[in-house]
Parts: structure tokens; sequence; C-alpha cells
């Protein structure tokens, strides 16, 4: 059972795996470097005694390489008690010193260990697992989720959060801690969400949630929306392809139920004050990688329709700089899980200086939305390869929606402008739906440059943060060298890397009563002058940009704005094309993890 969960949560990227069960007042254990598969292997050589208690865990090195020592759980020396942890212990360095000179001998280099040797010995003092905890969590610096097996108390776990992700699932006669529901969604499909700073306590039929402090915590149960057969691959071969051809439904319900009749807007989950929105002067928009790609496109539709400044920056670079925000200021994170470090650790500076906070996220509960003022949900259903796709684009249409409403609050735009902007907005999933028909030209493109040693992607405007999100994808899953350009840039430098061959995709907006669209034109012009090879993302009937074209891949029509949720599906599909050809594991890229809940 704990290593099925695993499993679901295999798609977190780890090196590491490890078991530890309780039977019959004794641990046992395994644990391995590499895949599950290796712990499985083991596991099938030397099984362990039956249990009902026993924990699990995929770890992700950050202090220690990965090895089979270096696997959690972790256990006290005299192999009574038994932890897994998530996140980094910030002062453990003093910690081990200490228990070092206390005679602990550590079996592993890991920040995680001290918390088995800590807790044991906060266990002569009090002998319960949950206030041994609790003692411990005062003395731990940093962000963690810890859980808990002691093999004198049985039919028990005990577990604590602090900033990294811990849900439990309330089963019948069972209960299930984890830091993904996907892991328990088989037997359960009722979740408690835990708070910040909260111990929890399980046993096969009680859940007791109480503070760092000891009091009784107020908790929240929920039920879990998507069943199993969402965090499955429902016939295609890898989980990266099915989201890429899942973004019409994730569009869809991503705007469903937002729009009245009338074409108002309603976001239902906007907590906020709307007084204070109104007199939103700034808006500040953080994100790590693919978010952030969505929030570089966002900025030009926000700022447009809004005419509210719009910046747009990396989450891990925000609090450090010490940005200008005043309580005037909109801070948007925009995550997927919802539990990124970085992202968190700027959203909680942005509050701290009195901003108001929305979140942009598609996983309900997370600690992003929990810690924001608001949040816009993004439908998608779970998005379980690592190379985010369909949560990119819903990211897009959240942001989309976000600004509409600002304009319309803030009465920037008249409500038949808003309707008409909406209208194109629920347009976009069925143009999906016609888009991804037709991407055999892409499966052909991806042979034929399967040789290729390095690819450029090259955009003006919304097309340029789409360049950087093509080469991100290729890059991550493909392990190829790829670039993306602002086109116009090019000639300041790149373009001294073009040469004869090199295959360069290019986004070209629509043609337009500005002079966008010819100015693009002009930059495929400059890089095939200078023999590259190019291929060119326009819409279909858009004759000029043909001409240009090695190889030309049509979208539908539609303004400017719009266009991102449409161009970037081949390049998600090329991406994925070429890595699977070269024979990669795409769901699970080298190096990667889906949440990164470290700094
Ligand atoms: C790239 C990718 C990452 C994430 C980034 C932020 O395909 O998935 O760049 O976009 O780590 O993750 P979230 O959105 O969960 O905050």
């Amino acid at each position: 059972m704990i290593l099925a969960g695993l499993k679901r949560l295999e798609y977190r990227g780890y090196d590491s795996a490890g078991i530890t069960v309780v039977a019959d007042g004794q641990l046992a254990g395994q644990k391995k470097a590499g895949k599950l598969a290796n712990l499985t292997a083991a596991l099938e050589q030397e099984p362990l005694p039956e249990s009902h208690q026993g924990i699990g865990h995929t770890r992700w090195a950050t202090h220690g390489g990965p090895t089979d020592a270096n696997a959690h759980p972790h256990w006290s020396m005299d192999n009574r008690v038994a932890i897994v942890h998530n996140g980094i212990i910030e002062n453990f360095a003093q910690l081990r010193s200490e228990l070092m000179a206390d005679g602990v001998v550590f079996r592993s280099q890991t920040d995680s260990e001290t918390v088995a040797h800590l807790l044991r010995r906060a266990l002569d003092q009090t002998n319960d697992l949950a206030e041994a905890m609790r003692q411990v969590c005062q003395r731990l610096e940093g962000a963690f989720t810890l859980v808990a097996v002691d093999a004198t108390q049985p039919d028990r776990v005990v577990a604590a959060r602090r900033s990294s992700p811990l849900v439990v699932g309330v089963g019948e006669g069972e209960n299930f801690l984890a830091s993904d529901v996907a892991s328990f969604i088989e037997y359960t499909r009722q979740a408690i969400e835990l708070g910040q700073d909260q111990i929890v306590d399980i046993t096969p039929t009680t859940v007791n949630v109480t503070t760092f402090d000891g009091a009784v915590a107020e908790v929240r149960p929920y039920e879990i929306e998507w069943d199993l057969t969402a965090a499955e691959k429902g016939g295609y071969d890898w989980f990266m392809r099915k989201e890429i051809f899942e973004q019409p439904q994730a569009a869809a319900d991503t705007l469903l139920g937002r729009v009245d009749t009338s074409g108002r807007l309603h976001l239902d989950e906007m907590r906020i004050d709307p007084a204070l929105l109104r007199s939103i002067d700034k808006i500040v928009v953080v994100a790590c990688g693919t978010a952030y790609h969505a929030g570089l496109v966002a900025k030009y539709a926000i700022e447009h329709w809004t005419r509210i400044p719009c910046e747009v920056e990396l989450a891990s670079e925000f609090r450090y700089r010490d940005p200008i925000i005043t309580r005037t200021t909109l801070v948007v994170g925009i995550s997927q899980s919802g539990e990124t470090m970085d992202t968190l650790m700027a959203i909680r500076h942005a509050r701290e200086q009195h901003a108001a906070v929305i979140s942009i996220c598609n996983t309900n509960g997370a600690t992003i939305p929990r810690e924001s003022d608001a949040v816009i949900y993004t439908h998608a259903g779970p998005e379980i390869g690592v190379a985010s796709t369909k949560c990119f684009t819903a990211q897009i249409i959240a942001c989309y929606l976000l600004g509409l409403y600002l304009a319309q609050e803030q009465g920037m735009k008249f409500g038949d402008e808003i309707v008409t902007l909406v209208r194109e907005l629920t347009a976009i999933p069925d143009k999906m739906a016609d888009l991804l028909e037709r991407l055999e030209p892409v499966e052909a493109l991806a042979e034929e440059l399967l040789s290729a040693e390095s690819v450029i992607f090259l955009g003006r405007h919304v097309g340029y943060p789409i360049a950087l999100e093509g080469a991100l994808k290729l890059k991550e899953i493909s392990y190829l060298h790829a670039e993306g350009f602002a086109a116009g840039e090019l000639k300041h430098g790149p373009i001294a890397l073009i040469e004869p061959g090199l295959p360069v995709f290019v986004v070209v907006p629509p043609p337009g009563r500005d002079s966008l669209h010819d100015k693009v034109i002009s930059n495929i012009q400059e890089v095939r002058a200078r023999g590259a090879q190019t291929i060119v993302l326009a819409e279909s009937g858009d004759a000029a940009a043909r001409a240009q074209a090695d190889h030309f891949f049509g979208l539908p029509a539609g303004p400017t704005l719009f266009q991102p949720l449409l161009a970037i599906i081949p390049l998600q599909f090329f991406a994925c094309e070429i890595a699977t050809r070269k024979g990669y594991d795409v769901d699970q890229p080298r190096n990667l993890a889906k949440s990164v809940t470290v700094e």
C-alpha cells in the first residue's frame, strides 16, 4: 500500500526511496538509491513483516547525495523511532554537533536524521509521540513536513507541518498522511487540510490536530473532486502527452462559472474588499519557471486592459531586492502546485508589506492559496508530468480573467468591450481542440530535427514569453540546448549564434493594424539570410509568414493577446515528440522535481 502511494507521487521527482513499518514492537524497513523499482526489487528479495502502520518517502537530494544511507526513513540509534522529512532543517549543523557531542552516531549526511535523534531524546522526557514531536518542532528552523512512528506505540503515526505540504486522508478504519492526495485517492476522497505549524496524530479510527503550542486546531475537511482515473494515463503513453491533449478541457473548466449570461465576470473566490481592488495602482506577478512565463504573457493583457502598471518577477529574486510594495499594490502569485517555496516566500514577503495577495493555483488547499487573501483556481485537474503544459494555458486564462475583472471593477472597460473579450476567451477551447487534431506535421518535424544540437525560439510581444516557454519545454525534457529570444533583440548579439541549418522557431503575431507582424517577418528574413532553417507558427492564412517558412504551422485566427494559448501547443508537442523519440522519460526528466519545496 505504501509502495503504491509512493508510486503515485513519483511524478514529483526523486532520486531515492524507502519504507519503514512497525511490526511486533519493532521497526523493519528498506531503502534504496534510484527509482522505486530498486526498492521494490529489494523488498521482493527480503519482504517486510505484515504490518498496519508504516511510513514511506521519496527523496530529492539536498543535503548529502542520493545514496541508500541518505534515503529516508531515518531511524534513531536504538531503532525505536523512524522519521521521514520534506523540506530543509536550516539549523541542522548546530543540532547535529550538539547530538554528536552527546554521543549520537549519524548514519547519513542528511539534515533530516537529526530529527530522528531529537525525537528519541524527547521521548525520554514524555513518552508521548505527539508531545515529543511538538517539543522537537520548537527547536527546528526552516521548512518541514515530518512524519514519525515509534516502535513502542502501535497503530499510531504522528506528523508535523511547517511550510511544506501535508494532507490527511480520512478512511473507514484507516487513515492516511501524504504530501499529495494522489497517493491515497484509491482509498478515500475525504481529506483534511492542515494549517501552518500543526501536529497531526492518527490512529486507524482517530485524527487529532493540534498546534505547535498544544492547542486544539481548527481543521478544514473537504472532498477531493477528482478520482483515480484523472491521475492515470487513460490510454496515453505519457502523462505529458495526455496533459497536452487535455488543454481544451482545462481551459473550459477554468472559465466555467465565471461569466454570467450578460457577460459580467464573477470571481466568487475573490475575497478582497471591492474598494481595495478599485484602489489598486500597481500589480506585481511573482512565479517560477513555466508559471513565470504565464505571468509574462499576462502582463501584456493586464496592462492593456486595466492601464495599471504590471511587473512580473521571478519569485526567487523578489524579496531579496527590497521591492517597492504599498497597500495599493496587488501581488499575484502563480503556482500550479501551490507549494513552490520561492513563490510562497515571495507572497509572504508581500503580505508582510501589507500588499493584497491573490494566488492562481491548481491545487485545492495548498499552502500558497491558504496564505493568500484570495485565490483563482485553475481547474486543470491533476498535472502529473513534471513539465507543465495544461496548467500553463490555464494559468494564462486565470490571469486574463483577473485582468478583465480588474478592468470591470475599476471601470477601465465598457461592459460590451468585456463581453467581446470574454467571447474571444471562451472560443479558445474549441480552437485548441482544432489545433490538437492537426499535429501530425509536428511529429514529422521532430523526426527530421532529431539530430539537432541546438534550437532557437523567437517571438515578439506575447510571442516572446512563448519563445521562452517553448525553449524551456525542450530543455527540460529533451536535454537539448534551446534558447528563446525577443525577436527584435536578436540583432543585438544572439544573431551571432545563427549558422546554416540551425532550427529557428518563430511565433508570428496575426497581421494587424500595427507593424508588429511585419517586424517579425523581417526578423525571420534576417535569420534565413544567414542559413537558419525556419519553423514558422502563424495564422493559417498568413501568406507573408508562409513565404518565409521552411516549415509552416498554421494557427487558428484570433487577436494577438489570445494567440499564446494556441501557439504554445505545437511547441509543447514538439518537445514531447523529440524527447520520447530520444527514449527519454518525459514525465520524470532528470534532476527535476514537480513541486520544488526548497528555496
Ligand atoms: C516547467 C515547470 C516548472 C514549474 C515551476 C513552478 O515545466 O513545470 O518550471 O513551472 O517549478 O512550479 P509551480 O507552478 O508549481 O509553482
